[in-house]
């Protein structure tokens, strides 16, 4: 049977409801879709404009092995990129590690949260949000972008169905990327070929079987970035 998708008008945030269900041992596969949050949330504590209008969803998985959260995130983010893909006339690209991109604007986010019982990985939630016809906060001018803006004639009920099957049959048993993810992440991967100043100088290079993005630096070493918040040198160019 599969595990059931519950629609709320309105929540503080659809992880919060998530994370309360998986308190209560709802199955993994388990959805929660919000028409609107109160208090939706990014990365790095970040919050997530979230009115009516946009597509506002968590799933919970419980893998079956404890693969670092930043892996679940890159695999989400590729399904759901391929979701979209297919109902667009555009690529979705992923600017590492969780947005996902419609040229040189953010058309959504993934964000991942997990819970812990002791050392044990007790579920991890996945967070997508994603900007369909919803108002875009004036503060992000440009740098953000709803499908509404580029391909108002969408399908969303389809969309949401798709991006809803893509996550529940997310395959996390490889606690690293495979080489067909590595290969279906380098030509979505956003920064291929940028030049970066944050979290390090340099040009972004690839991304390792453990979710870590390469930098090429000045001195020709390839250096590791595994968490933080990516700032472009100058105004992105197309490699
Ligand atoms: C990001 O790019 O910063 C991640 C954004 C994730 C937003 C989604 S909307 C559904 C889910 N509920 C939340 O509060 N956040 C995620």
């Amino acid at each position: 049977m599969t595990a059931p998708t519950l629609f709320f008008e309105r929540v503080s945030s659809t992880m919060d409801v998530i994370h309360e269900l998986a308190e209560q041992g709802a199955e993994a596969g388990t959805i929660v879709v919000a028409g609107e949050q109160l208090t939706g949330r990014g990365s790095r504590g970040r919050p997530w404009h979230s009115p009516v209008g946009g597509l506002w969803l968590s799933a919970l998985y419980r893998p079956p092995i404890a693969g670092a959260i930043e892996i679940i995130s890159l695999r989400a983010g590729l399904a759901v990129a391929a979701a979209l893909e297919a109902q667009l006339a555009e690529p979705i690209r992923i600017k590492w590690p969780n947005d996902l991109m419609l040229e040189e604007r953010k058309l959504g986010g993934i964000l991942c949260e997990a819970r812990w019982a002791g050392d044990v990985l007790a579920w991890v939630a996945v967070g997508v949000g994603l900007n369909l016809r919803n108002s875009i906060p004036p503060e992000l001018g440009s740098a953000a972008v709803s499908l509404r803006m580029r391909q108002p004639d969408i399908n969303e009920e389809q969309l949401q169905v798709s991006i809803i099957s893509a996550l529940r049959t997310l395959d996390l048993r490889a606690a690293k990327l495979t080489p067909a993810e590595l290969s279906r992440f380098a030509a979505r991967n956003w920064l291929s070929g940028r030049v970066i100043r944050e979290p390090l100088s340099g040009t972004v290079s690839g991304l390792t079987a453990d979710g870590t993005l390469l930098v090429r630096t000045a001195d020709g070493a390839e250096s590791a970035v595994r968490t933080g918040s990516i700032a472009l040198a100058a105004l992105p160019t197309r490699s």
